[in-house]
């Protein structure tokens, strides 16, 4: 079942925006995806054409900590950060309805995965590498791209992540486009989804 809005009609869109409220009911639209793939800056547009809190996982485990994510990565070791990240987005998971950005790493966590699968719906913003590359070119505030040649671990962890992310509940493209065409990307995929039914069924 889809929510059975046309999507080709202008006066839909508020419809259309109020149909996927609705359908969320308390659950999060969680985004997933690697480093650069758009994740706080589509979801903070998401959440405001969604009328939502936009939480960001990241800036919750900073604050949390008082120190940022490379300050907790150099002080206390990747193990200790995926520890806090686990714990931060269980209790995150519990504030919904809103949109939840999560950190890159997040989603391979199988507990964080089921979490999201139990609370959320899961949305993988997908990119190619050379947006990706593009992207994190211009911050150098991520511990795993410093430690080795970006591109070459921003490659394996493509290879590595690419599997389990595709177990979103829904795939969008990230391309090199204005964030607000990824957005209408994202919500016109929303309203068209088949799994409202069973996640009204299955999940919490
Ligand atoms: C990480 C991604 C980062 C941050 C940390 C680790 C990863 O978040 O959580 O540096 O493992 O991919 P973004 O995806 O928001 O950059």
């Amino acid at each position: 079942m889809s929510l059975g809005l046309s999507d080709h009609k202008k006066d839909d869109r508020q419809e259309r925006l109020l149909a996927i409220r609705k359908a969320l009911g308390p659950r999060s639209v969680v985004l997933i995806g690697l480093m650069g793939a758009g994740k706080t800056a589509v979801g903070r547009r998401l959440a405001n054409r969604l009328d939502l809190p936009f939480i960001d996982a990241d800036s919750e485990i900073e604050e949390a900590a008082g120190a940022s994510i490379s300050e907790i990565f150099a002080e206390h070791g990747e193990a200790y950060f995926r520890q806090g990240e686990r714990k931060v987005i269980a209790r995150l998971l519990e504030n919904g309805p809103q949109v939840l950005a999560t950190g890159g790493g997040a989603y391979m966590n199988p507990d964080t995965r089921a979490n999201i699968k139990a609370h959320g719906l899961s949305v993988w913003l997908k990119a190619d590498i050379k947006v990706l590359m593009k992207r994190v070119g211009r911050r150098d505030n991520r511990p795993l791209l410093a430690a080795g040649d970006p591109e070459k671990v921003m490659k394996k962890l493509m290879e590595e992540r690419y599997p389990i992310y595709a177990e979103a509940d829904l795939t969008v493209d990230s391309r090199d486009i204005a964030h607000t065409s990824i957005v209408n990307t994202i919500i016109r995929a929303l309203a068209r989804w088949s799994g409202w039914e069973r996640l009204n069924n299955e999940r919490h």
